[in-house]
């Protein structure tokens, strides 16, 4: 049973204006890709100025794709250098940023991240890539940006492809320039609890052509679905490479389009929240919290801080009707990737103390002042 009095750590958003045009869609005869994802992704390009975009069913598949591309940069027919190439990544993330890699067969390998903030290290990455390096992911945890120009930097050096993990960054900016326009790669999730939800769906934006042309393709079976004139795309055209099904439906795209309206007000409210804690435990010794990234706008996803007594907190703070928890805790120690093991210090530091508390557009400004009282009162 839910206890309504507890203030939440994540909430649904969805846009008071959605019943007309949602009936509209599911009645229009039309539901699988069509129309309302041509709207949506004309109004996602537009936003964030680059038109190498594909609309997908969710950021996992997002991930997915771009790992395929980077692993096979020009056909795959099937086979996967298994056990060979290597993605650099981060343990300090969602399972959903690793599983896709031993699903497109290729091995991990951790690397460190920055004990307070939780961002992959540039420096570790450079310390592991090999000739067998094909790409190097890094998480924008809670939407505050990694160090990306350095990241692409030491990357594209040593002929590498940059992925950028935003599952947490809708709205996030990185030296003046929006999410979606630094890295080959870039995915957001639209998944239900994100600031921008299609209840589920992901967005993978790339920076080359090439790679955009291929992942339209490879996102319906290999299969070009523009319609031609006299031609039956199914059963007509060629199919070059083998693709998956990771297309947005209509439905989707109806939701996504209607609730991004709402974006520049969800991302304010997240920000006022986060600044206003910043301010809050910022002369409290017992509490550090996470800083934006001063080349930055964080989306502030999440709002993070370091404790040392974090899961008495969390259990504290439980009582007391404030939601928090550690949202994700270090991947590696999973046994599916158990044979990539290796020392990362910092990732043990930040997985000891991190804790978030509620920061989100549902968070009030007397929520927010009895949060921080609260956290101050009973932090160690
Ligand atoms: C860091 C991170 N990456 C990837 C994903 C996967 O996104 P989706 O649920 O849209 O597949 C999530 C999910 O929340 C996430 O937190």
């Amino acid at each position: 049973m839910q206890n309504e009095n507890m203030i939440p750590l994540f909430k649904v958003f969805v846009s008071k204006d959605i019943d007309k045009p949602l009936l509209e869609t599911i009645h229009s005869g039309w539901i699988g890709e069509g129309p309302r994802v041509q709207e949506f992704e004309a109004v996602l390009k537009k936003y964030f100025g680059n038109d190498n975009l594909v609309t997908l069913n969710s950021g996992t598949s997002g991930l997915h794709l771009a790992y395929h591309m980077a692993l096979h940069q020009n056909d795959y027919k099937g086979y996967y250098n298994s056990n060979v190439d290597e993605i650099i990544t981060t343990p300090i993330t969602c399972t959903a940023t690793n599983t896709p890699i031993l699903c497109n067969g290729a091995k991990i390998i951790w690397a460190d991240v920055d004990p307070v903030t939780g961002s992959i290290s540039p420096e570790d990455i450079e310390n592991k890539i090999t000739k067998n390096t094909k790409a190097v992911t890094m998480v924008h945890w809670g939407g505050n940006p990694c160090d990306i120009d350095k990241i692409n930097e030491i990357a594209h050096k040593a002929g590498i492809m940059t992925i950028e993990d935003g599952a947490h960054s809708m709205g996030m900016e990185y030296k003046g320039k929006k999410f979606g326009n630094h890295s080959d790669f870039s995915v957001n999730s639209l998944q239900a609890i994100k600031h921008v939800t299609s209840v589920d769906g992901g967005l993978l934006w790339m920076k080359s052509e090439k790679d955009y042309q291929r992942a339209k393709l490879l996102k319906w079976y290999g299969i070009d679905r523009t319609i031609r004139e006299g031609i039956d795309l199914r059963c007509e055209i060629d199919v070059p490479e083998a693709g998956y099904k990771f297309h947005m439906n209509d439905v989707c795209a109806l939701i996504g389009n209607v609730n991004f309206k709402h974006l520049p007000e969800l991302l304010k409210k997240h920000r006022d929240n986060a600044k206003f804690y910043d301010k809050a435990f910022k002369n409290c010794s017992n509490v550090l919290p996470v800083l934006e990234n001063p080349n930055g706008k964080s989306a502030y996803w999440l709002y993070t801080i370091h404790v040392d007594n974090r899961d008495e907190l969390m259990q504290k703070l439980k009582s007391l009707n404030i939601m928090s928890s550690k949202v994700h805790a270090r991947n590696d120690t999973h046994s599916m990737f158990s044979e990539f093991k290796s020392e990362l210090p910092g990732v043990e530091a930040f997985n000891r103390t991190h804790l978030c508390i509620p920061v989100g557009w549902w968070v009030s400004e007397n929520q927010r002042e009895y949060i921080a009282e609260q956290v101050i009162k009973y932090a160690k």
